[in-house]
């Protein structure tokens, strides 16, 4: 049966957008059931619309709390019949109210090798910090900041003189690539979380693409 995923992201949304596109071409596959944003003006909800994916906003600021803020978008994942969410670029720590009913059932993408430079510059950091190598890591989510079991890395080699706009540039392409397919993946469950732990059941794969 087709898995229904669902998008929370806060800003440009062009991995939201690489997502939509991959699975729009695989139907059979997965779905993108609803985009969900915390910005009204995100980018992101804008290109939902343009193709045809249902777009929520919810403000925090509506809400007396968090964890009323997280119920409502969990019961807008529920009416979308959303069984799988993608963090995209979301820029909230996932309080226990939205994660634990989607514990191992929740990813997100991160612009740097973790555990290093976790946090909102990632690329600046590792720029700034001279690294040789930095990349990407998505990861099942978890109650930290860019914490979480790894699913998959992609490594890139910074060139002499690199800029911040060319390394982002690259970092993007790949997560563009990379993104959907670890998301097609896990809802075939060629990949889970158990314990705290991620299981392969076809590593070979994974590491092609490394
Ligand atoms: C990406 O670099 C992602 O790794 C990070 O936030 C950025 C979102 O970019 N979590 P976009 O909104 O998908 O263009």
């Amino acid at each position: 049966m087709s898995c229904r995923i669902a998008i929370l992201a806060s800003g440009t949304g062009s991995n939201a957008a690489a997502i939509m596109d991959y699975f729009a071409m695989r139907p059979s596959t997965a779905q993108t059931a609803v985009v969900i944003s915390d910005n009204p003006n995100a980018q992101v909800l804008e290109k939902a619309k343009q193709r045809g994916v249902d777009a929520v906003c919810f403000l925090q600021k509506d809400y007396t709390s968090k964890a009323a803020f997280e119920a409502a978008v969990l019961q807008a994942l529920t009416d979308a019949g959303a069984d799988f969410a993608a963090l995209a670029g979301y820029m909230r720590l996932v309080g226990p109210t939205l994660l634990l009913p989607f514990l191992g059932r929740m990813v997100n993408i991160h612009p740097s090798l973790l555990p290093a430079f976790p946090g909102r510059s990632a690329i600046q950091d590792a720029l700034a910090a001279g690294v040789r190598k930095t990349g990407i890591t998505i990861h099942y989510v978890d109650s930290g900041l860019d914490t979480g079991p790894i699913i998959y890395q992609g490594v890139l080699s910074v060139m002499p003189e690199e800029s911040e706009h060319s390394l982002t540039k690259r970092i993007h392409e790949m997560e563009h690539f990379s993104y959907p397919r670890i998301i097609h993946a896990c809802v075939e469950n060629r990949v889970c979380m158990q314990q705290e732990s991620v299981i392969w059941r076809d590593k070979l794969l994974c590491e092609c693409w490394s």
